[in-house]
């Protein structure tokens, strides 16, 4: 193993959530390899863990991103892969896909400081530097009996120096953006405090607070784009963090829910 890849040292992270007074990551499985952080939190769903249980490994076998596609890990502790279990306290139904939106944005408000480069956001959940992807975003739901479960799995590339080649132009980490804070277990204590403060955003405010933070990160708005084959101008999100495509000659932009989005200029 590369000697700066240390397995995540518990102990220091337990430490930091105790002294920053952290209100996800007090209950924490870590692993060196599992099969992926998701998974293990949606079986801890069923019985009963607690909001803000974190899921942490140094390495996936069977990570994955949105749309059944494969969340490649490199070497074991070259990325911070985990997952934090939300039990949101209020939600409203119909806005649950705009969370993702949020914790990208609490993803990005932490790692910022560490990187001098501009980081967008992706709809619906990709952090970009240069049109390459920093970190994944999956967020997987359970509504059971009215109570909503969240299971937010995050990849975020750390050390990588070399991405594969088929990753080549299209991956990043904050080693290559030059970043100084690569411990992986303060990125994650750094990211929980975000995640909070925008959940708690989200549930008392909705996501339409924070409507103008995301407009001044989109990697979007403004660009031509193909969202699951359909051409047009990415205009911006709505309030309820849906993506408004405009169609040349159509009076009025497409509303999109959900779908894969191609940067075509
Ligand atoms: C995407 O880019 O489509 C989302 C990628 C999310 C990857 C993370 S890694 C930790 C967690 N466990 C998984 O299996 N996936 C997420």
């Amino acid at each position: 193993m590369n000697s700066e890849l240390q397995p995540f040292d518990r102990e220091l992270f337990e430490s930091l959530v105790l002294s920053r007074d952290l209100e996800l990551g007090r209950s924490l499985i870590s692993y060196e390899t599992t099969t992926s952080t998701n998974d293990v939190v949606l079986r801890a769903l069923s019985d009963g863990a607690p909001h803000g249980l974190v899921v942490v490994a140094d390495q996936q076998t069977a990570g994955r991103g949105r749309r059944g596609r494969t969340w490649v890990s490199a070497q074991p502790g070259e990325n911070l892969l985990f997952t934090v279990l939300l039990r949101p306290e209020r939600h409203a139904a119909e806005n649950v896909s705009s969370i993702t939106l949020a914790i990208g944005l609490a993803v990005r408000d932490a790692i910022e400081p560490h990187v001098d480069d501009e980081i967008r956001i992706k709809w619906t959940n990709d952090l970009l530097v240069d049109n390459r992807k920093l970190a994944g975003i999956l967020v997987e739901s359970q509504l059971r009996n009215a109570e909503l479960s969240l299971a937010v799995g995050i990849g975020l590339n750390v050390h990588l120096r070399e991405p594969p080649p088929e990753l080549r132009l299209a991956a990043t980490s904050l080693r290559l953006l030059g970043a100084r804070e690569l411990r992986r277990e303060f990125l994650l204590a750094d990211i929980l405090k975000h995640v909070a403060l925008r959940l708690h955003n989200w549930e008392v405010r909705g996501f339409s607070s924070m409507l103008e933070d995301f407009h001044a990160c989109d990697a979007l708005r403004g660009h031509r784009v193909s969202v699951d084959g359909l051409a047009g101008r990415a205009i911006g999100i709505d309030d309820s963090g849906a993506l408004l495509l405009q169609i040349d000659h159509e009076p009025a932009p497409h509303v999109i829910i959900n779908g894969t989005v191609d940067i075509l200029d």
